[in-house]
């Protein structure tokens, strides 16, 4: 496991964006899960102000780790927010983007997304496998759509799972903690002090630290790297 800490939030989503940009020099392919949030958008904001030109756009495919199931134009949609941050300012090719179709009912969705998984990624240990896998990390501990309440997402068999957002309610498509373990490379991208406690107890097992599905993202045979700003490492015992 890589822990890289920065300075703020800039420098951290700057990191981010320069290791994209060294993946995707090696690859004539590469298959992306992103991540939902509010994080995500500094990061897409510097891949366009500072990389729109450094990075081959029609390498990289568009998955999700998960989304919200609700139409692309819905201020909730991880998909819609991507593309006014990131899609919008880029030629990336339609077929490149590989949305889920919030606006669909969530039980045929899964079906759907994992079989498009399925067809278009390598298969791994059984699984597809992605390249690389962008994650954030909740206040509560989760990541991807995987809730402390829902951990049996963790080891599912599925490749895509429906969630269910602890407090709203609101159904989620979600890849299982197996699909992104079987990952050759996990990035969480962590950033402010409202994460500190979580990212310490996480990464020093200590605390609950059974208690929250970001614990369980150990990838069996790739890459684990913490991307974290000073803030959000603050009580993290090194
Ligand atoms: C989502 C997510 C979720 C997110 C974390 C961190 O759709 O909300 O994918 O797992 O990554 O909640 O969110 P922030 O970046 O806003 O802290």
């Amino acid at each position: 496991m890589e822990i890289s800490i920065f300075k703020n939030p800039e420098t951290t989503a700057k990191a981010f964006a320069d290791h994209l940009c060294k993946k995707q020099h090696d690859v004539n392919r590469l298959n992306i899960g992103l991540s939902g949030g509010s994080t995500p958008k500094l990061l897409f904001e510097i891949l366009v102000q500072k990389y729109s030109d450094k990075i081959d756009w029609s390498k990289l495919h568009f998955y999700w780790g998960d989304e919200r199931c609700v139409p692309p134009t819905s201020g909730e949609s991880t998909y819609g927010m991507t593309h006014e941050y990131l899609f919008q300012h880029l030629e990336i090719p339609e077929e490149n983007i590989h949305r889920v179709l919030g606006e669909n009912n969530p039980d045929k969705e899964a079906i759907r997304y994992s079989r498009l998984i399925t067809e278009n990624l390598p298969s791994i240990n059984g699984l597809p496998q992605f390249d690389l896998i962008m994650l954030g990390l909740g206040e509560d501990g989760h990541t991807a759509s995987i809730f402390p309440h829902q951990m049996e997402l963790l080891t599912s068999k599925q490749i895509c799972s429906v969630a269910e957002h602890p407090t709203s309610g609101q159904k989620r498509i979600t890849l299982t903690g197996s699909v992104i373990n079987n990952a050759k490379e996990v990035c969480f991208l962590v950033v402010g002090e409202a994460k500190a406690e979580k990212v310490n107890e996480i990464i020093n097992i200590t605390g609950h630290c059974e208690l929250y599905p970001a614990s369980y993202i150990k990838p069996t045979h790739g890459e684990l790297i913490r991307f974290l700003d000073k803030a959000a490492a603050g009580k993290l015992q090194l």
